[in-house]
């Protein structure tokens, strides 16, 4: 954690685990009302990075950058952006790779660029500098993949054509989901807070629905692509669909709710399984030889193996998914630390 001398303002890398590679996580730009409270979000995000970027079988650790905005206008103002960017960048030069930094929440690929000249330790950047660039394409191609497992499981086929998917969210993620999912035959019920996204509802023939409506909408498949902690134990006992699969991440209020899923007979796919596109992507531009998308595709498909994977660990050993995908995590990094 440091203040950095352009802005001010305090930067902060938390490195969760580096067992299996340079811990890898995306840089947080908000604000937040007391530096404890940035730290906090840091150390809890890089702990999710290292579960993320083992179960997908990837060879980096798990990290998270945080800039700390002392007031929500700052964020807005290019100056003062410019200059914190700049002195992430020297925080994660510090760490000489152990940290490599990636968009996230509150950045975009042209504030890698700005970090990237303070450090080269930076993924991300635009296509046209030999960077991956935008990750939610990817992810929601993960998110696809996933839900056409979880309709094997249940349905005994993974075609989407005829199926009914309740869609929350419809940003960078949940808007490509949703055009997919249309494209693959589903009848879509969609819903965001954002009434702008009624317009692309329209263009897919989608029904708009509520936001409070989407977790007990009678459906095949609840897709969650918006916020996180939607599941908890009087949402879990509302939800209509017998599958839920996608992208927002940390969607449980608390582990214990997957045992309560669970129980339901409700198949939950594991957020941290099924939304890894966005940083399977990333770990192509980390290979020898470059950024290749048609090596991304390949390698954000095998999300469908993994997860498929995990479902049959789970019903070997009569636990919910997560229990299973937290299991083959900790073995991979058990492995790694020899
Ligand atoms: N972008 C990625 O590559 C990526 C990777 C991994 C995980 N995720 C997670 O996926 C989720 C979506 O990411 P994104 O990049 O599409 O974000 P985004 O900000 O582009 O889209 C989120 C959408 O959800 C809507 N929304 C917010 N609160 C809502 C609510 N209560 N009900 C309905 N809609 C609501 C917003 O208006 C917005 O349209 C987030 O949880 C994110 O952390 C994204």
């Amino acid at each position: 954690m440091r203040r950095g001398r352009r802005s001010g303002c305090f930067t902060i890398v938390a490195v969760h685990s580096t067992a299996r590679g340079p811990s890898l996580g995306g840089c947080r730009l908000r604000h937040y009302d007391d530096a404890r409270a940035a730290v906090r979000d840091a150390l809890r995000l890089s702990q999710a990075m290292t579960l993320k970027s083992a179960v997908a079988n990837l060879p980096l650790g798990g990290g998270k950058g945080v800039i700390m905005a002392p007031a929500p206008e700052l964020a807005g103002m290019p100056a003062w952006r410019d200059d914190a960017l700049r002195d992430f960048g020297d925080t994660v030069e510090q760490l000489a790779g152990s940290y490599v930094t990636a968009e996230d929440v509150g950045t975009s690929s042209r504030d890698m660029e700005t970090i990237a000249s303070a450090t080269p330790h930076v993924t991300g950047l635009p296509r046209r500098l030999g960077g991956s660039g935008d990750p939610s394409p990817w992810t929601a191609l993960g998110v696809v993949t996933a839900i056409g497992v979880c309709c094997e499981r249940v349905f005994g086929t993974p075609s989407l054509e005829g199926r009914t998917i309740a869609i929350s969210g419809l940003g960078n993620v949940g808007g490509r989901v949703a055009t997919a999912c249309a494209e693959a035959g589903a009848t879509l019920l969609v819903t965001d807070v954002d009434a702008r996204k009624r317009s692309l509802a329209d263009s897919l023939g989608a029904s708009w629905i509520e936001p409070g409506e989407a977790i007990a909408a009678a459906v095949d498949v609840f897709a969650p692509c918006a916020l996180g902690g939607l599941l908890d134990h009087d949402s879990a006992l509302r939800l209509g669909a017998p599958i839920v699969a996608g992208a927002a991440n940390n969607q449980l209020a608390g582990d214990d709710v997957a045992a309560l899923l669970a129980a339901r007979g409700v198949l939950w796919a594991p957020d941290f399984v099924v939304n890894a596109g966005g940083i399977i992507n990333i770990s192509v531009e980390l290979e020898d030889g470059g950024y290749d998308p048609r090596r991304a595709g390949q390698l954000v498909r095998g999300i469908g193996d993994t997860l498929a994977r995990i479902f049959d660990d789970a019903a070997r050993r009569d636990v919910p998914p997560l229990d299973a995908a937290l299991a083959l995590a900790r073995a991979r990094l058990a492995e790694a630390s020899g």
